[in-house]
């Protein structure tokens, strides 16, 4: 069967950043600490007076077929997965696939367009959408193109509004492709859940603290359901495993799961049962609490243990990188995780070809998925013409006041209409308002 997967990527962030502890600490009056050690984040990106959730997906997706020689004819799908979206009929891909039709001589008329949405996973789910379409051998030999785009933008003094951030991640779904190949195979856990939403409004209602436990609840979940179909997961059987990243704390925790998860029943168990004793079972207790109270106290002894950081500096701390540096990009985060952890590899000139990645998806409402990826021979090669650094470089940085105006300028419900800060180049751009309410953009050289 020819392999189905990502073919290339590309990520475009916000052009502005603000400085978590340096900008955004002194501020609230708390500890820097708190962002960089607490939430595990130094900075996060927003979007500019003049960037939306069209311009930088338009942005990544240009890059993308610039750097393949694509043309609109070589595109069968465009799939936009947001939960950022400002039209409740009109979808975001028509509006990208405008902006490219004024860079290119072809058109995309013949392209099947749609908007994606669940919350962050929404991602994941068009990556699907698109392996579906190609396996069904309905593309024609023709590839689609996924883009998740997001800005991730709270309500001014909601305990989310460090975790914000802006971007976009394009990506190519082809046969025979040069970065990983998806897996048939996919687990899933999804319930019915109230612990962040957008009713009708820009800005989410969260329920922090319960959201956390309901990412842990749907990866277990997703988890087991993967296991129930492609066998049981081992530590060994992957090189890194991308997760979902609103924050990195939040992959911390997740981690220490999936470890606990994957090393029971092994020889890791065994040789960590002199230190730390043999992982709780639920059938040696009396009482579910009794249980819950002795699988947290492995829980943290089994997080101090060298074997423990060993496997989560190798496998989970290099999928963080990115984020540490941009924040929640909602339905690119597990995107930005796996090109994270590539990039990673290749500094450090890993091998990969042919090795796994564990991919763990989740959106708030709430689903978890978990699949399996295989690392293509082009790879090295397609992570390698990624200009992530050079762009997050180049990010204006805010002082608080412009991050209050900026904040203000996105607001729906605002007025507000401020002089940009960085001057676009080679870019799409916001242009102003149409007569029926509509978006416009140009591009700018
Ligand atoms: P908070 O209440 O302000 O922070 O917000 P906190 O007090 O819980 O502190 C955060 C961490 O920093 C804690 O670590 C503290 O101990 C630590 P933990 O105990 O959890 O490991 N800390 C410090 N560490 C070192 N030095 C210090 C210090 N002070 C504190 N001085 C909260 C946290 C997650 C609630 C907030 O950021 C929030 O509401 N975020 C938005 C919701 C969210 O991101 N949830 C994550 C799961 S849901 C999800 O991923 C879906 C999502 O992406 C949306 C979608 O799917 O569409 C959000």
């Amino acid at each position: 069967m020819t392999a189905v997967g990502i073919d290339a990527v590309e990520i475009w962030t916000g052009n502005l950043k603000l400085d978590l502890p340096g900008t955004f600490a002194p501020e609230k009056g708390e500890d820097p600490e708190k962002y960089t050690k607490g939430l595990g984040l130094n900075a996060s990106s927003f979007p500019d007076s003049y960037e939306d959730i069209v311009t930088m997906g338009a942005n990544a997706a240009h890059r993308l077929m610039e750097r393949k020689g694509l043309e609109p004819d070589d595109i069968g799908r465009i799939d936009v997965a947001t939960e950022s979206a400002f039209d409740n009929s009109k979808p975001v891909s028509t509006y990208v696939a405008g902006c490219l039709e004024q860079v290119y001589e072809g058109d995309f008329h013949h392209a099947n367009k749609g908007e994606r949405k669940f919350a962050c996973i929404a991602g994941t789910q068009s990556l699907d959408d698109a392996y579906n379409w190609i396996r069904a051998g309905r593309n024609r030999g023709r590839s689609a193109l996924v883009i998740a785009t997001d800005t991730a933008l709270y309500a001014r003094g909601d305990d989310g509004e460090a975790t914000q951030g802006a971007g976009a991640v394009a990506m190519l779904i082809s046969e025979d492709p040069n970065l990983v190949e998806l897996s048939a195979e996919q687990g899933y856990g999804s319930a019915d859940e109230t612990d962040f939403l957008k009713p009708n409004q820009q800005f989410p209602s969260v329920d922090g603290k319960r959201s956390v436990q309901v990412y842990l609840a749907r990866m277990r979940e997703a988890l087991e359901d993967f296991e129930s179909v492609a066998g049981e997961v081992h530590e060994e059987d992957f090189v890194y495993a991308p997760f979902h990243t609103p924050f990195p704390g939040m992959v911390r925790k997740a981690a220490l799961l999936a470890f606990r998860h994957v090393t029971r029943d092994t020889e890791v168990e065994d040789e960590l049962a002199d230190e730390i004793g043999r992982q709780p079972r639920p059938e040696a207790f009396d009482s579910d609490d009794d249980y819950r109270d002795a699988l947290r106290e492995y829980m943290d002894l089994l997080k101090d243990t060298d074997r423990y950081a060993e496997w989560y500096d190798t496998t989970i701390d290099p999928t963080l990188t990115i984020s540490r540096e941009v924040g929640n990009w909602y339905t690119g985060s597990v995107h930005v995780a796996r090109a994270s952890a590539l990039k990673h590899a290749l500094e450090n000139d890993r091998d990969l070809a042919g090795t796994k990645l564990l991919v763990g998806s989740y959106g708030s409402g709430a689903q978890a998925e978990i699949h399996a990826e295989t690392i293509r021979e082009g790879w090295a090669e397609e992570i390698d013409a990624l200009n992530v650094d050079a762009q997050l470089a180049e990010r204006y940085e805010m002082e608080w006041a412009d991050y209050e105006e900026i904040h203000d300028a996105h607001n729906h419900e605002m007025d507000v209409d401020i002089e940009e800060f960085t001057t676009p180049s080679e870019e799409f751009v916001f242009d102003g308002w149409g007569r029926m309410g509509e978006r416009k953009y140009r591009y700018v050289d």
